[in-house]
């Protein structure tokens, strides 16, 4: 039997597609570029939307790569045999290339050939879309599979809710999809299929036949090409092929047990409670890691992904307190993992002090108040138990309250630091739960209150709106230039997030603008405006943009050729568009908000009016 490891099946990956007409792209960053629906990069064609949507790639219409993604939709899952809420994706692109013909023997050769996989074909299944009132089913998927070698038995026809992928976030490019599964076990029951839960089936891969863009409206229009997307968990598939039981037994895994155990003189596997810690600790610690140490790196705070970040770091240290984890012990598990990935995400090496200086700095926080905290908590239940006795008391139907509302769950949160969602688990795990609706209102009353915006609070998904927001990431480029005029070249974009209202900027200034040094801004930005400016888009070599000084935002992202988008002679930058034809298109310029956002960092709101 082969010996797969971690780094192997992700050579084994790109070569086989490499070997089939494919340019190898490296990962694009976990915080998406300008996609105002979603928080981070949650699967491998995220960062590829335009290009699905038709744009032409500088690296051709055939790509493979490993990309870092991001799901926190199942957090409280974490601590299972198999969630993440970090992983990388092994994919491989279409662009108007090829399709199903190509796609489904590729993926049969991979899964089974010997010098690959080597899985059994007769341990295989997949499922294809079965059709619905508005599409057909997918019998061309299905022969194509059959032919290859997947008995016709293993062969299911699903509906709409199984296979159909996409979009990732709100709006852009979906379609139907086939998917593949590994049999582990015989059926539960003749109807068992691959959707059914009692484990029989394992999905592996995932092969997504992209020819709709859904619209804002929910309506779908047909692309203008026809793609293919797939996408293979690589923990998923690492821990199949090893045989092992969970994707924490795998070699990813395996030094970051280690510094657990050490520090805690427990073993992993020493009961399931302790299981079930050591694994969130895993997952939280290598999910910060990333998210720290991401070439648009994020610290916590308390909005967007700043909000996720605290609060998956927070949730890593309460877990740690049921195996004795010592304070200062996240930057340790941080430090394995950076060694252990580093040669595939530089970025962790580059970060490295960044990433131990803000995980220590959060973690300590959070351990300060974490005890009291939990004893407010514990004061909490007590007073919702004394009420429930005083009332069945006096009225033998009374039926108790099982439920913290939103005020202790608010000053949980304010005063201890607990995210509503740790409260909410924590809550969960005494059978309570918590008045989310009560929560928010509590929230923004608070926020009304200390007029600090809280927009941003809630809000994961917003509608977009395609044109209001390419003409505020033109002015994003616009602004970016008169930022390094009014102060210096060193001035750098270190985050962009654009919805259809305003543009959020952050960048590196150690001290905050002045009023006039804003205005200053403003006013170079409406003054190219006002010129009505072509915005122009020039394919080059990277070299030869960097040597015509071009500002390089996602320098050797896409390899060789990279486009530029050029602004009269205020703007120069290297970017992937979609941009506005001219700078008239804008309307007038206003910088909202000026703020830190982190040490030696501000962050500037601006609208376009
Ligand atoms: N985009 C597809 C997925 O994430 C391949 O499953």
């Amino acid at each position: 039997m082969k010996t797969y490891t971690s780094q192997s099946i992700r050579e084994m990956y790109l070569n086989f597609f490499k070997d089939r007409g494919h340019k190898v792209i490296p990962s694009a960053s976990l915080i998406p570029e300008n996609d105002p629906t979603v928080l981070f990069t949650t699967a491998g064609m995220h960062p590829l939307v335009p290009y699905l949507l038709g744009e032409k790639h500088p690296a051709g219409t055939r790509l493979t790569d490993v990309q870092k993604c991001v799901r926190t939709g199942d957090i409280d899952d974490v601590g299972d045999a198999s969630h993440c809420t970090f992983f990388e994706m092994l994919g491989n692109w279409s662009l108007g290339d090829y399709f199903k013909q190509e796609m489904i023997p590729w993926s049969y050769e991979f899964l089974t050939g010997k010098d690959y996989l080597g899985l059994d074909p007769d341990k295989l299944a997949v499922t294809v879309f079965g059709g619905d009132e508005t599409l057909p089913c997918d019998d061309e998927a299905a022969a194509l599979w059959e032919k290859a070698g997947i008995k016709r038995e293993n062969i299911y026809y699903m509906s709409r809710e199984n296979n159909w992928w996409g979009p990732a976030g709100l709006t852009g490019p979906c379609g139907t999809d086939t998917e593949m599964f590994i049999i582990r076990k015989p059926k539960c029951s003749p109807t068992c299929n691959p959707d059914c839960k009692c484990g029989a089936f394992l999905e592996i891969w995932n092969d997504v036949f992209m020819r709709f863009n859904k619209q804002a409206d929910g309506t779908y229009t047909e692309l203008s090409q026809k793609n293919v997307d797939t996408g293979m968990g690589l923990e998923r598939a690492l821990c199949v092929l090893t045989g092992k039981s969970s994707v924490y037994e795998t070699d990813l895994f395996e030094d970051a047990i280690k510094v657990i155990s050490t520090l805690t003189g427990k073993a992993y596997d020493a009961d399931p409670e302790t299981t079930r810690a050591f694994r969130v600790i895993l997952d939280h610690t290598r999910t910060a890691t990333f998210m720290i140490g991401d070439e648009k790196g994020i610290v916590p705070s308390n909005t967007d992904q700043g909000y996720i970040l605290r609060r998956i770091i927070r949730r890593a240290v309460r877990f740690g307190r049921k195996i004795d984890l010592p304070e200062g012990s996240l930057a340790k598990i941080a430090a394995a993992y950076i060694e252990k990935y580093k040669s595939v995400y530089p970025e962790l090496e580059v970060n490295r002090d960044k990433i131990f200086e803000e995980l220590a700095k959060e973690e300590a926080k959070f351990t300060k108040t974490l005890q009291q905290g939990l004893k407010e908590f514990e004061k909490c239940l007590n007073g919702i138990e004394r009420k429930n006795a005083f009332m069945a008391q006096n009225n033998p139907d009374y039926v108790p309250e099982k439920r913290i509302n939103g005020k202790q769950a608010f000053h949980l949160y304010d005063t201890y630091g607990f995210p509503v969602e740790i409260t909410d688990e924590m809550a969960k795990e005494r059978g309570y739960s918590v008045d989310m609706d009560g929560y928010k209102a509590a929230f923004e009353e608070h926020q009304s209150k200390s007029k600090a915006g809280s927009e941003q609070k809630f809000a994961c998904g917003l509608a977009d709106n395609k044109e209001a927001t390419t003409r505020l990431h033109t002015a994003t480029h616009l602004l970016h230039a008169a930022l390094k005029k009014v102060y210096s070249d060193e001035v750098n974009q270190k985050g962009s997030n654009i919805t259809e209202e305003r543009l959020r900027f952050d960048f590196n200034l150690p001290q905050p603008m002045t009023a006039e040094e804003i205005k200053k801004v403003e006013d170079l930005v409406n003054e190219v405006i006002a010129q009505n400016l072509p915005v122009v888009m020039q394919e080059i070599s990277l070299e030869e943009a960097k040597a015509q000084g071009f500002t390089g935002l996602f320098e050797s992202k896409y390899g060789e050729r990279v486009k530029t988008y050029t602004i009269g002679d205020f703007s120069k930058e290297i970017c992937g568009g979609p941009h506005a034809a001219t700078t008239g298109e804008l309307g007038k310029f206003k910088i909202t908000k000026e703020q830190s956002c982190g040490s030696g960092l501000r962050r500037i709101k601006a609208v376009l009016q």
